[in-house]
């Protein structure tokens, strides 16, 4: 399974990278914004600085809506960096843009899913990922975790290569439930990535191998 980093905020993302477990990042509009980072040049040259850190796929997402501007839009996103994968969102135009950004070798990733239906079309336009929104499932009361089980049952029995890339991911619990799932990906923000770490009985046992090693080694 796959660890990327849902964030645009350059230093989450070098901690993340230092801890030697990160395959990628994802980013979206609303989190160029938390960053302040706006205006076409400044974000193109964020994917970059983005691309320089960490060697794995970067997902850049299409603002456009239209078939021939997200198509404009995914090539000058994609000829910013070997490793950027557009994000296009899942509708009309983005099934016919990802069909054809798939035909001109083009990566791409299938956002705003919150059905198995739609992943179906996604995985049929060819799309490199597809990504399920699990948290904002579970924020109108349906299970996001049953869906990604669902899309994995569907793309196994018909041999999609297609990836589940779980999205919006809100605490550790999530990760663990998504990797039992089969997601190929999970995208999260650092702080459920470093909550995994976390666990009483390491503390408690890491500090009584200290405390007998030093009783055993005085004087
Ligand atoms: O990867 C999608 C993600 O950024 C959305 O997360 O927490 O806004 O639902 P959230």
């Amino acid at each position: 399974m796959k660890f990327f980093i849902d964030t645009a905020n350059l230093d989450q993302i070098r901690q993340a990278h230092d801890l030697g477990i990160l395959d990628g990042v994802t980013t979206n509009p609303s989190l160029m914004a938390k960053e302040g980072v706006t205006g076409h040049d400044n974000i193109m040259k964020h994917y970059v600085d983005i691309c320089n850190i960490v060697d794995g796929d970067v997902s850049a997402e299409v603002i456009a809506t239209d078939f021939e501007n997200i198509i404009k839009e995914a090539e000058s996103l994609a000829a910013l960096h070997k490793n950027i994968v557009v994000k296009v969102p899942m509708i009309t135009e983005g099934v016919k843009a990802i069909k054809h950004l798939t035909y001109k070798n083009i990566k791409t990733n299938c956002t705003l899913v919150f059905s198995a239906g739609q992943a179906i079309l996604a995985a049929k336009a060819g799309a490199t990922y597809v990504s399920p929104f699990i948290g904002r499932i579970d924020d109108v009361s349906y299970d996001g975790v049953s869906l990604i089980e669902q899309i994995v049952y569907i793309y196994n029995l018909h041999g999609f290569e297609t990836e589940v890339l779980a999205a919006s991911i809100r605490h550790s619990n999530h990760i663990i439930k998504c990797a039992e799932a089969g997601a190929d990906v999970v995208t999260c923000p650092l702080d459920p990535i470093l909550k995994l770490l976390n666990h009483p009985l390491t503390d408690i046992g890491l500090e009584k191998f200290l405390a007998d090693y030093k009783k055993g080694n005085q004087g």
